[in-house]
């Protein structure tokens, strides 16, 4: 199944907290626990917290009373803000949310109902689009991967970071069926182990290659030269290529530069926030020192002891050799090759 789809008038998604143990989903009714599930990572991945919030919207529509277009849209704004509050730093959140508010406030449906049924259509638009784009980021990303390679990957970027397929982790996907023989580092990516619950299940049922690192462990194979290639996903790229992705992006890359390999991330053109000039205007999530001190409830010490957990980081657009989006690879200078990205161009 997909990672996040509509079924039965509900939201269906893969509780994400699960795996690797059990593969369980959740049917959830109203957009709040469409928010609650993104906020406590039931759900996690841009692409798949941007199609998860679409539906979240058409099931707002659904749950409205409203007789109204102007009271249905008022209970839009209100599930939009409700739902756009759940996590800050993937910008496929705010996208996902304004494609549908947009259609709400077009002015082109008088009546309610018919509004309610172009904003479903325009939600599994916008899931069926994700899986599309990330084969074809998937083939472009694929020329990137040589017979024999060790390619570093950070956190998890695969189906269930999208609706399916995958973003730096569908590169790898792609790169596999092509028949090409590689190995994948999986950094197992602190404090939620994204790599070594989520990437290393994906990886096993594709057969794919693959070693769980620790996270300190991407040097030592760099330094080694073991590692020819990094593919990292992202949560948002500034217009000058800066981007914010999953806490430890940003030491890679720099070890990675170090080390003279080649670092790209992989993101949908959904992922390019135009609005942000540079990096440092990103919102980064800090969440909750317990994720830190007891990953998963399991304590590692004693819970009055402090912590910090920012969730993501900021990298430099110096760093990258490219963005592989699904209109090509983007090249430095990134201001011009995302403009053209962004705007459909194939590059
Ligand atoms: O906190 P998460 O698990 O939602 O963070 C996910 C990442 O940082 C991914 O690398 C990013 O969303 C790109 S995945 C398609």
């Amino acid at each position: 199944m997909r990672t996040v789809e509509w079924y039965n008038g509900q939201v269906r998604m893969i509780d994400q907290k699960k795996i690797p143990w059990e593969l369980v989903v959740v049917d959830l009714p109203d957009y709040q626990s469409v928010a609650a599930a993104i906020t406590d990572m039931t759900v996690r991945g841009a692409p798949a917290i941007g199609a998860s919030a679409a539906f979240g919207m058409a099931l707002a529509a659904k749950q409205s009373s409203a007789t109204t277009i102007a009271n249905l849209i008022a209970d839009l704004r209100q599930a939009a803000s409700v739902l756009k509050a759940a996590r800050p730093t993937a910008v496929n959140l705010a996208w996902g949310v304004d494609k549908l508010l947009g259609i709400a406030i077009s002015g082109e449906f008088q009546n309610p109902d018919d509004l309610r049924a172009a904003l479903l259509n325009e939600a599994q638009r916008i899931a069926d689009e994700d899986v599309a784009i990330n084969q074809r980021m998937g083939a472009y990303g694929a020329a990137l991967i040589q017979d024999g390679d060790t390619v570093l990957h950070h956190c998890n970027t695969g189906a269930l970071a999208t609706v399916d397929y995958g973003t730096a982790l569908g590169v790898i996907r792609a790169a596999h069926e092509q028949n090409k023989h590689f190995h994948v580092l999986l950094d197992e990516t602190r404090p939620r182990l994204q790599g070594s619950r989520l990437s290393a299940w994906e990886l096993e049922q594709l057969g794919v290659s693959y070693d769980i690192l620790p996270d300190t462990a991407a040097g030592f194979y760099m330094q080694k030269g073991e590692i020819k290639l990094v593919l990292v996903g992202a949560d948002r790229v500034a217009a000058n290529g800066d981007f914010a992705n999953k806490i430890g992006t940003y030491q890679i890359a720099v070890l990675a530069k170090e080390n003279g390999i080649p670092f790209y991330t992989v993101a949908p053109t959904s992922t390019v926030d135009l609005a942000l000039a540079s990096g440092d205007l990103i919102p980064i999530e800090e969440r909750d020192k317990s994720e830190v001190l007891a990953p998963y409830g399991n304590p590692i010490v004693p819970m009055h002891f402090k912590a910090r957990n920012p969730a993501f980081d900021v990298t430099p657009n110096r760093y990258l050799a490219g963005i592989v989006t699904e209109n090509g690879i983007a090249r430095p200078p990134f201001s011009e090759s995302l403009r053209l990205a962004v705007a459909g161009e194939t590059l």
